[in-house]
């Protein structure tokens, strides 16, 4: 099976958080969907895919912007962040597009070819194996004068929100086995070079890569405790805070709240995450 190992991440503990957690995500990740939608401005009316739409709040996003004639279909791997995208299309009431979910590998799926105006995605095409293979097979879903559209994170180490806890829990994480850079992950389209490289073998053209910074609060909270605590619960930070002993975990925890005091006021812990905007032509 195709990204086997991201079918069980995203339907294990990580997407079941992940889902329980997802209204606070689409406002943690807001302003990167709207940064997204300013840059391609959408037409009213069109047909789109949003590939990797997990809980579908940048799905509804793109649906409103489209408007009524058009239609959003949200396409994810993972069970419980498309049951919560599914919760969320039915408890949306607004003018737009029409919205259906599907649980499929958008690397691997058969789409109707030449169906879809739009291939969208916010965050979600960092994870495939094969990633030419993947945007390849999408790219025949698009109409000749279709486009692309995604973001997606630039290093980590321009990412306060990840980087500034990253350092502070650092003396307390086991010895971190190097990785390659471009495996499938969060940060695999860091390097704009590849993410060019990647989408003109697919066969894209006009490939253009913008860098964009965008808020990233953590809160609303009583305390700096509470704001730090859903910043380890998220992505790559959470993943690492896991693995350390409860004592460990204590320790680092209490580094990170002490690295984010000068960032956090009225509630939140304030950070930005930079990012890339992509956009790519059939
Ligand atoms: C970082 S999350 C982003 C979710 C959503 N786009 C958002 O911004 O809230 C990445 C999403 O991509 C999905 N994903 C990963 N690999 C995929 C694949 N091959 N096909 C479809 N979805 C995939 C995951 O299940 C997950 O929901």
């Amino acid at each position: 099976m195709a990204n086997e190992a991201q079918q069980e991440y995203w339907n294990g503990e990580v997407g079941e958080r992940w889902a329980e957690r997802d209204d606070f995500m689409a406002r943690l990740l807001e302003p990167a969907a709207f940064a997204l939608l300013e840059k391609i401005s959408p037409i009213s009316g069109i047909d789109a895919i949003d590939i990797g739409c997990g809980g579908g709040s940048q799905t509804m996003t793109l649906a409103e912007k489209i408007g009524m004639g058009g239609s959003v279909l949200g396409v994810d791997i993972s069970e419980p962040l498309l049951s919560r995208a599914r919760q969320r299309a039915i408890h949306t009431e607004s003018k737009r597009a029409d919205v259906e979910f599907l649980k499929t590998d958008a690397s691997t799926n058969q789409f109707t070819a030449n169906s879809v105006d739009l291939l969208f995605s916010r965050f979600g095409v960092m994870f495939f194996d094969d990633p030419v293979a993947a945007f390849a097979n999408l790219r025949h879903a698009l109409r000749p004068d279709g486009n692309l559209g995604f973001c997606c994170w630039r290093e980590k180490s321009a990412n306060d929100w990840i980087n500034l806890p990253y350092q502070a829990i650092r003396s307390y994480l086991p010895e971190q086995i190097e990785e390659d850079p471009c495996a499938p992950g969060p940060f695999a389209f860091a390097r704009h070079e590849y993410v060019s490289e990647v989408l003109e073998n697919a066969g894209f053209s006009g490939v253009q890569i913008t860098p964009c910074d965008v808020p990233m609060s953590f809160g609303p909270s009583r305390g700096i405790q509470d704001a730090v605590k859903e910043l380890t619960m998220t992505g790559p930070i959470a993943k690492l805070m896991a693995d350390l002993s409860d004592d460990i975990r204590a320790r680092a925890f209490e580094g990170v709240v002490e690295a984010l005091e000068p960032n956090y006021s009225d509630g939140m812990v304030a950070l930005s995450g930079a990012i890339w905007l992509v956009t790519a032509s059939k």
